[in-house]
């Protein structure tokens, strides 16, 4: 029986190196990387011209939105944004309308998304008030909890370091990570009053609440709570050299943390946000220069273990006020991030092997996905072809993303995903949307 497909004339991504071969797809999976002559028969072949084949992106940290912030993102745009920018598994985060809480908000996520995603979805629930529900939002497939230090959101009193130890210990017991927004709230609360009160509404304001001290802050106290546990943290958008300083304190100290980093934090100072105003508002802000170089050089040496997009959508209008606070922060991130990336590749600020490895195996790794984030025989064929050389502009409002929008608009990158295929099927071919809503799977939490 030939096989389904055949990729070739192509060089692929794999065991840290980038390789000459042919690579073939039957029922959904890899079944073998060769030299193109020890390939078997297949159905259909495709040269790809010398283009090179990556593992699609699992993207840990998305906000697909839908039920009522569906004019906002819903599944379907959301997910086909992710196949546009070689995204082939997306983690939805929790603070959606309904709040993902419980089994029966996280169900009806997955149920409506296995209707309408072209990508695979995991789902992160918040923690629910009674910690005894626990259990019950695990078995039902959530690959992680989220904790967001900054605000309530979920069940739990983020003030009461009582409360926090208790969710960290019942999630130890189940092998399931908690990955965390680290910003101390009542440190924000604090600053944000008394410029409040002194009529402050302004950007600068803005950055003076979000700084460096409340992030690093936030970091301290989960590591001092963590410890006792034993518990998987994973840190979200590191933005700051303070925050990244405490992290790899306990990285070093072989605590069980990984993070991830955004191409925002990476790739934008805070000079570019009064250039690009409230458009660019986001939370963690953008940080100064430094901060970037200190996230660059602990990336460069393998010290962050993802970098995933935050994609944030809203509606345009939400991102102007006259007030700052008023604002909805947050940028799309899901069609920017790789031609992003693949641009500092081709400026050789980081290499095809290194990048893959921060947004697919490491990615896998930590929130325990099987059989996908790397290309190997046996692994479902979750993959994307990339041209290095095509150059284009990014122009935000041909996004398939709601949010039209982008402090990226208008940059000249050079890389691109030109092909994604998930589960073996192809669902983005250069730039459109080629499979049906609810080709894509629901990635549930395995043990
Ligand atoms: O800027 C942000 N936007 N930070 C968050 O923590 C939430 C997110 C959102 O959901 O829009
Ligand atoms: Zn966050
Ligand atoms: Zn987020």
């Amino acid at each position: 029986m030939p096989v389904d497909l055949i990729l070739h004339n192509i060089k692929i991504c794999t065991r840290g190196e980038l390789v000459e071969a042919g690579l073939a797809i039957d029922e959904g999976k890899i079944f073998k990387i060769a030299k193109e002559t020890s390939l078997p028969q297949a159905s259909a072949k495709l040269n790809l011209k010398g283009q090179i084949i990556l593992p699609g992106l699992i993207d840990v940290h998305v906000h697909l939105r839908d039920q009522q912030l569906a004019y906002k993102e819903d599944f379907f745009t959301g997910t086909s944004a992710a196949a546009a920018g070689g995204v082939t598994l997306a983690i939805d985060m929790p603070n959606n309308k309904p709040i993902t809480t419980d089994s029966k908000s996280l169900k009806e996520r997955m149920s409506l998304a296995e209707t309408r995603a072209v990508v695979n979805v995991a789902f992160y629930s918040a923690f629910p008030e009674n910690l005894s529900e626990v259990p019950s939002i695990v078995e039902e497939g959530a690959v992680a909890f989220k904790l967001f230090l900054s605000q309530k959101i979920g069940g739990l009193d983020i003030r009461d370091d009582d409360a926090l130890s208790a969710a960290f210990d019942k999630v130890a017991g189940m092998d399931v990570l908690v990955a965390v927004h680290a910003e101390d709230m009542e440190t924000l609360e604090n600053v944000r009053e008394g410029l409040q009160r002194a009529g402050r509404k302004d950007l600068e304001a803005y950055l003076k609440v979000h700084s460096p001290a409340a992030e690093a802050k936030a970091i301290h106290r989960v590591i001092r709570l963590m410890k006792k546990s034993g518990v998987h943290v994973h840190f979200c958008h590191i933005s700051s050299s303070s925050g990244l300083k405490a992290f790899l304190k306990a990285k070093k100290l072989g605590l069980p943390v990984t993070c991830e980093v955004t191409p925002h934090h990476l790739l934008l100072s805070s000079k570019d946000l009064k250039h690009y105003n409230t458009l660019a508002l986001t939370d963690p802000p953008i940080r100064t220069e430094n901060d970037m170089k200190a996230l660059w050089n602990a990336l460069k040496h393998g010290l962050i273990d993802a970098v995933a997009s935050d994609h944030a959508p809203h509606a345009v209008e939400e991102k102007e006020a006259k007030a700052v606070w008023d604002v909805k922060t947050g940028i799309p991130g899901l069609e920017t991030t790789l031609p992003l990336m693949l641009t500092q590749v081709n400026e050789g600020r980081l290499r095809i092997p290194e990048l893959a490895r921060v947004t697919s195996e490491r990615p896998a790794e930590i929130f325990n996905i099987k059989n996908r984030g790397s290309l190997s025989e046996g692994n479902s064929a979750d993959l994307i072809v990339v041209d290095l050389n095509r150059e284009y502009k990014i122009d935000s409002s041909k996004f398939h993303s709601k949010a039209k929008f982008s402090p990226f608009d208008g940059w000249k990158v050079k890389g691109k995903p030109t092909k994604t295929f998930v589960n073996g099927q192809l669902v983005m071919d250069e730039g459109e949307i080629v499979a049906k809503p609810g080709t894509g799977q629901i990635i549930r939490w395995e043990g």
